[in-house]
């Protein structure tokens, strides 16, 4: 049990000394109502000079953060269970991580890894090729977000296979670019009016147990059989080991290992989409691990470095180096300040236990969740601190996107930020940082429970 101990306004675990340097409270705390006045006025500032595509899940502004909270403009105390989707695990401006960010910007900010590189960047690809599965020789390769990283490592299984053909799945998210968008399964809001998209883009179907009834083997047999018919022999197929936007689909037992092994078989890179469930977040530091699958190619971003853009491509050497000199980067690609947060996020992990962390917030989480089971909830499921709970018409399978947007939207008035997602919008999805504490947590799942 992680214990919080609040001295005056600094704030610290007692369990591994892990020391929160936000000297904000943690506790939720409403000083006026969601949005309060001075968020209503940014929100109007907002709306004539920001582009309206740009969305929010809630219309608060945030001036700090850290710990389980963030605390807006009016004063008010928000309990964070989105960690800025899925960013923040080792916490809001965790201390080695602002200590590091600190240290490399008087250093030097920027000199392109291109133009003359710099330790930093070699140190992230090193930490990456050690901690990522497999034991085999490793490359790795730094970007900014998590779909220029996906867009590169379709580039890389391409050049290394000569092939073009690319297979994603059902309710897949890889991100917004044009050949990610392409890869994303849900047309509103990521698609509609955005084509045309990248070619060569073909979808199986994914193992969604809560939907399909079927088991691991037998999903992967469906989802092999499409590819079969409809692709042949592609250059990669990714995949997300859980889906992020997609409903953190959780698929049955046995499929991603099947899925893996006929890559094997056939000469088929086989890219894990780790954006999301990467870096601690899922109780494993990479989802890929719970059924031992070693993916080809693994794709980490967001929870790589406490919050700073930073995005990565690692895998077997051979398949890396068959890109030709001078075919990856980019002007920003691996920056330096990103590069020394992410060091100091490895070490945050490590150091504090994260992964264990993580494990013990799905067993109060699923705990607390499975006794709001009523015949509204369908389904709860996830791993580690990414856990779900779809919402179905009462005593259907029926998606209840209304319901979900009413209990957000009721969370969000009481002061908990709460997201949703899924291919139906009936899904919602909690992400808390691993910094949060117990009470934090159940606190927040007492007002789940008051929305419900
Ligand atoms: C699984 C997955 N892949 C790719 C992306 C795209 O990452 P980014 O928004 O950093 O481009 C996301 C973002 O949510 C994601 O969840």
């Amino acid at each position: 049990m992680r214990k919080q101990a609040v001295d005056g306004m600094a704030t610290s675990f007692e369990d591994g000394g892990m020391t929160l340097t936000t000297g904000l409270p943690q506790a939720r705390h409403l000083a006026t109502e969601i949005p309060g006045p001075r968020s209503r006025e940014l929100l109007s500032r907002k709306e004539s000079a920001v582009a309206r595509g740009v969305g929010m899940t809630m219309p608060v502004f945030a001036v700090r953060a850290g710990g389980g909270v963030v605390e807006d403009v009016d004063g008010n105390v928000l309990i964070d269970l989105g960690s800025g989707i899925a960013v923040t695990t080792v916490g809001v401006s965790a201390p080695r991580v602002v200590t590091a960010v600190r240290e490399q910007a008087e250093a030097f900010t920027h000199t392109c890894f291109m133009v003359t590189p710099y330790e930093g960047y070699v140190a992230v690809a090193e930490q990456l090729n050690r901690l990522t599965p497999g034991t085999h020789e490793k490359r790795s390769v730094l970007f900014n977000s998590g779909a220029e990283a996906v867009e590169n490592a379709v580039k890389i299984a391409r050049a290394y296979t000569g092939r073009q053909a690319v297979v994603a799945f059902d309710h897949a998210y890889h991100g917004r670019t044009n050949l990610t968008m392409a890869l994303t399964a849900k047309n509103m809001p990521y698609k509609q009016g955005f084509g045309p998209f990248a070619p060569e883009i073909h979808r199986a179907p994914l193992s969604y147990p809560f939907r399909d009834g079927l088991d691991g083997p037998a999903a992967a047999r469906r989802a092999l059989d499409t590819i079969d018919k409809q692709v042949g022999k592609p250059a990669a197929v990714v995949i997300e080991p859980i889906q992020g936007e997609g409903g953190f689909i959780v698929p049955a037992p046995g499929f991603l290992p099947a899925i893996a092994q006929w890559c094997r078989d056939n000469d088929v890179v086989f890219v894990a989409d780790e954006v999301q469930t990467g870096f601690a977040r899922t109780g494993a530091l990479f989802a890929s691990e719970h059924e031992g699958i070693v993916p080809d190619l693994l794709v980490s971003a967001k929870g790589i470095a406490g919050g700073l853009p930073l995005s990565a491509v690692t895998g077997r050497a051979e398949i890396m180096d068959a890109a030709h000199a001078g075919g990856l980067g980019g002007t920003y690609g691996g920056n330096p300040i990103a590069c020394a947060a992410a060091l100091a996020t490895i070490e945050t992990i490590e150091a504090e236990h994260l992964v264990e962390r993580a494990r013990e917030i799905e067993r109060l989480m699923k705990d607390r969740l499975s006794r709001l089971r009523d015949d509204r909830i369908g389904d709860i499921r996830g791993r580690g601190a990414m856990i779900a709970v779809e919402l179905v018409r009462p005593g259907t399978t029926e998606p209840d996107p209304e319901l979900a947007r009413a209990v957000a939207a009721a969370a969000h008035a009481r002061g908990v930020i709460v997201l949703t997602c899924g291919t139906y919008g009936n899904v919602l999805r909690f992400l808390p940082p691993l910094s949060i504490s117990d009470a934090l947590l159940d606190d927040a799942l007492d007002v789940l429970s008051e929305c419900l």
